[in-house]
C-alpha cells in the first residue's frame, strides 16, 4: 500500500513535468552536511548502488536530484544455474539508469558515476567550482524504494581552486533553496567524530525547521570515533531534540571505496558493528542503513498524505481548466503533430481523474510493513 501511493505520486510528478507544469509541490529528501561529512555515502547506501562520485575533499559539486523508481522484479530474470541462492540483491537487467540530459540507458553504475564527473566538469569547471545547476538522475530497480533524493555540495568556510572567495555563502544559498520549501525533508548528516555541537547541518537545518519537524538526523563515522567514546546520547535523542531522531550508520571508508569493497559487504559489516559494539547493541535494530531507508519512507508518506486534501484540491482545478481548454480544441485536435500539446492534455485529464479517484475512499496506511 505504500509504496503504491508513492509511486502514484511519481506518476503525477512525470506528467507535471511532461507538460512544462509545477502544480503539486511533492516532499523529496535533501541530504545536507558538511565537506566530506558522508552524506554521498549515505545516498548511495540508501540507494544501495555504487554509482555517486565520492572522497575527500570537494567531491560533489552540483546539485543531484535522484529520482528512485521501484520496478517490480521481472519472474524471467536469468538465473544462472549452479548459483546458490543469495539474500543480497544481485544486479540484474532490469536495473537501469537515466539522466535527463542524455537519451541513453545506463546498465553500468560505473558508467553513472563517470557521467556524473564529466557532466560536472562540463558545468562547474576542472578546478573545484560549484555550480547550482542540477542533474537529474533516474534510477529504475526492483530493490529501491520510491524516493527523490538530492544530494547537495557540502558546507565549506574556505575557499579553494577556482571558488569565489564567498563560496561558504552561495553553498549556504544554494543549500536554503533546497531545504526552505516547508515540505523538503532534511537528512541532516554530521560525522559523529566530530563534536554535535559544531554541526554545520544542524545550524542550517534548525534555520528552516526550528521545530525540527522534517529533519531527520544521520550520524555517520561512528567507526571512527575515539576509543572509549559513543554517541548512544545522541541517537536515543537526549543531545539534540528531532522529531523524527537520530539514526547512525557505517559507510564505507576511502579505504574501502580504494579496496572496492562490495555494498552487500559493507552492509553486513555494519551490522555486525551495530550488534556487536557494546554500547549500541540494544538500539541496533534501529541503526543503519536499512533503517534509515525504511525510516525515510514512512515520513515521506506521512508527509504525502498530509498534502492529500491540498493536491486533490488543486488537481480538480487543473482537471478543469484541462477540459475546458480540450473542449476548445475540438474533435480533430488529436490528428495531426502540431497538436501533441492537445494529446498530452487528454491523457494528463484522464490521469488526473483516474488519480483523484483513487484518493476516494481510499485509507492510507503508513505502518511499516516486514
Ligand atoms: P560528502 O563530501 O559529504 O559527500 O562525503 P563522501 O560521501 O564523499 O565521503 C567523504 C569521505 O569519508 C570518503 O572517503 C568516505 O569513504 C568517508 N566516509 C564516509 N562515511 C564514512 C563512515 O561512516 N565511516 C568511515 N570510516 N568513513 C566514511
Ligand atoms: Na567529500
Ligand atoms: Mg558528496
Amino acid at each position: 500500500m505504500d509504496t503504491d501511493l508513492i509511486k502514484v505520486v511519481n506518476r503525477l510528478q512525470e506528467t507535471f513535468s511532461a507538460i512544462g507544469g509545477d502544480a503539486v509541490d511533492l516532499p523529496q529528501c535533501v541530504v545536507v552536511g558538511a565537506q566530506s561529512s558522508g552524506k554521498s555515502s549515505v545516498l548511495e547506501t540508501i540507494v544501495g548502488k555504487d554509482f555517486l562520485p565520492r572522497g575527500a575533499g570537494i567531491v560533489t559539486r552540483r546539485p543531484l536530484v535522484l529520482q528512485l523508481v521501484h520496478v517490480p522484479a521481472s519472474t524471467s530474470a536469468p538465473a544462472r544455474s549452479g548459483e546458490a541462492p543469495s539474500s543480497s540483491p544481485r544486479p540484474t537487467y532490469e536495473e537501469y539508469g537515466e539522466f535527463l540530459h542524455l537519451d541513453k540507458r545506463f546498465t553500468d553504475f560505473g558508467e553513472i558515476r563517470r557521467e556524473i564527473e564529466n557532466e560536472t566538469f562540463r558545468v562547474a569547471g576542472q578546478n573545484k567550482g560549484v555550480s547550482k545547476l542540477p542533474i537529474h538522475l533516474k534510477i529504475y530497480s526492483p530493490h529501491v524504494l520510491n524516493l527523490t533524493l538530492v544530494d547537495l555540495p557540502g558546507l565549506t568556510k574556505i575557499p579553494v581552486g577556482d571558488q569565489p572567495t564567498d563560496i561558504e555563502r552561495q553553498i549556504q544559498g544554494l543549500i536554503t533553496s533546497y531545504i526552505s520549501k516547508p515540505n523538503c525533508i532534511i537528512i541532516a548528516v554530521s560525522p559523529a567524530n566530530v563534536d554535535l555541537a559544531n554541526s554545520d547541518s544542524l545550524k542550517l537545518a534548525r534555520a528552516m525547521d526550528p521545530r525540527g519537524l522534517r529533519t531527520i538526523g544521520v550520524l555517520t563515522k561512528l567507526d571512527l570515533m575515539d576509543n572509549g567514546t559513543h554517541a548512544l546520547d545522541i541517537l536515543t535523542g537526549r543531545v539534540y531534540p528531532l522529531k523524527l531522531g537520530f539514526i547512525g550508520v557505517v559507510n564505507r571508508s576511502q579505504q574501502d571505496i580504494n579496496g572496492n569493497v562490495s555494498m552487500a559487504n559493507a552492509r553486513q559489516a555494519e551490522e555486525e558493528f551495530f550488534k556487536n559494539h557494546l554500547a549500541y547493541r540494544n538500539i541496533a535494530h534501529r541503526c543503519g542503513t536499512k533503517f534509515l531507508a525504511k525510516s525515510l519512507n514512512q515520513v515521506l508518506m506521512a508527509h504525502i498524505r498530509d498534502k492529500l486534501p491540498d493536491m486533490k484540491a488543486r488537481l480538480n482545478t487543473l482537471m478543469g481548466q484541462t477540459q475546458q481548454e480540450l473542449a476548445s480544441f475540438g474533435d480533430t485536435a488529436f490528428l495531426g503533430d502540431a497538436h501533441r500539446g492537445s494529446l498530452i492534455l487528454k491523457l494528463m485529464t484522464q490521469f488526473a481523474r483516474d488519480f483523484v479517484s483513487s484518493i476516494d475512499g481510499t485509507t492510507f496506511d503508513i505502518s511499516t510493513k516486514e
